[in-house]
């Protein structure tokens, strides 16, 4: 590094060092977000740098990024997107791409999901003409169960896609099992679980995709971005192929004719030798991210761990304090799961004397952050009234979440204080609707 970046750069240190004033914590005046970036000297530094050497592209930080990333997950590939939603949309087409011979999914094949989640877990389906089928989650887990799962497999099933709820994590092994046993692609959105075990094993390594979302709001940020982990390596190309335009070609930007054959293809009607650079195998989109938020990223995940611990400290200091409020169904992690919390979800129970709506204008008018679960039940969203999808058994559950579930921040940067007063403001609110 010359001398001249390196001041530079310890410059940017102290400019950060001296935005830290410390502001004291005053209940009902301070902002608690439900979630956040939680952001230090070496992010800014990392950012810095890359803007300075105007990695305005992918580039180092990219491939470094996506090498880290997979190993540090236990996959052989990673994909950096542009979005979480981006790398569902790459998970989700990767299946139909003529590259998977006979088992690609073909338009009005069915792929098992929940109606209770985030919209684009679901929308690459209808985007590729695939038919999603509902189940309802259970209550307290917020998660499919795999018997519920098993009960939606027909003739025409193809694939299962599931979130790990707010980053607990669903019966991961057996929705494996359940999948190979009936020769099922397994894609599990990963994007607010980064982090979390199931059985001692990590999330994101027990199908044969998995999706990660890089947005503020998530365990690891890049402002944007997102990446999809693979170990298939017939899946990891055709990824790559997606996000890429579509091209046929894997050579990384600035090289050429890594296969040594560049000019010695027949493809499609094109005459032989066009240059490979220029083929196009998949109907494609470009959804890559940039060095500026890779090298974001890698500061990011080098805290990753330290960030777990908080999410975990945070969410049991919560539920401790919370245990046995009346009229609120608290959450439960899945059984010998070890989650990383995104947040910290409350059901008002149906019969308790107040609405979620006035425990929620509560909380807000005291500073405390609150959001829904995504989007409760998707099909009641004017946006599903007309779509192809089906339902199997009723959504209740989904449908309790969508009138009476709503969840409050656990992210790094919220102090033990912070946590002590929403779950005080929850149980003086509770006392005083006797
Ligand atoms: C479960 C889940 N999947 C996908 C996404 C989409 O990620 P992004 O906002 O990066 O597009 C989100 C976003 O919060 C999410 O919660």
């Amino acid at each position: 590094m010359s001398e001249q970046k390196a001041l530079l750069l310890d410059e940017v240190r102290k400019y950060h060092q001296d935005l830290q004033v410390d502001r004291p914590f005053v209940p009902g005046v301070t902002e608690i977000w439900p979630s956040g970036a939680t952001l230090d000297a070496d992010d800014r530094v990392a950012l810095v740098e890359a803007a300075l050497d105007m990695r305005i592209a992918a580039g180092y930080s990219a491939r470094k990024f996506e090498s880290d990333f997979a190993r540090r997950l236990k996959r052989r590939k990673a994909h950096l997107t542009n979005s979480g939603s981006s790398a569902n949309l790459l998970a989700v087409t990767a299946l139909t791409s003529h590259l998977l011979g006979e088992h690609r999914l073909q338009p009005g094949d069915e792929v098992i999901t929940v109606a209770a989640g985030f919209p684009t877990t679901v929308n690459p389906l209808l985007q590729n003409g695939l038919v999603p089928v509902f189940v309802d989650v259970d209550l307290k887990t917020y998660n499919a169960s795999p018997e519920r799962v098993a009960s939606a497999i027909g003739p025409r099933t193809k694939a299962i896609i599931l979130a790990h709820t707010l980053g607990n994590p669903y019966e991961a092994r057996e929705m494996a099992e359940l999948a190979e046993a009936h020769n099922l692609f397994f894609i599990e959105d990963n994007c607010d679980a980064v982090g979390s075990t199931y059985e001692g094993q990590i999330t994101g390594t027990f199908g044969d995709m998995s999706t990660v979302s890089f947005y503020p709001a998530h365990h690891l940020t890049m402002g944007e971005g997102g990446c999809v982990l693979t170990s298939n390596l017939i899946l990891a190309r055709i990824i790559e192929s997606l996000r890429d335009w579509g091209r046929d070609c894997w050579c990384v930007p600035g090289e050429s004719d890594t296969c040594l054959k560049r000019f010695k293809y027949q493809m499609g009607t094109l005459p032989a030798g066009y240059d490979h650079k220029y083929i196009y195998s998949h109907v494609g989109y470009n959804l890559k991210a940039t060095d500026l938020q890779a090298a974001l990223g890698l500061s990011q995940l080098a805290k990753l761990d330290e960030f777990t611990l908080v999410r975990r400290r945070n969410w049991r200091r919560l539920r401790e304090a919370l245990d046995g409020v009346a009229h609120l169904i608290l959450p439960e992690a899945t059984p010998r799961s070890e989650p990383s919390w995104f947040g910290f979800v409350l059901t008002v129970d149906p019969d308790a004397p107040f609405t979620r709506l006035q425990l929620v204008k509560y909380l807000e008018s005291r500073k405390i952050g609150t959001r829904q679960l995504f989007a409760g039940n998707l099909t009641r969203h004017p946006a599903y009234v007309d779509q192809n999808y089906r339902v199997v058994g009723d959504l209740t559950n989904s449908d309790i979440i969508t009138e009476s579930s709503f969840w409050v921040g656990v992210y790094p940067s919220l102090t033990d204080e912070m946590i002590d007063y929403v779950a005080d403001s929850i149980k003086e609110f509770v006392a005083g609707q006797a």
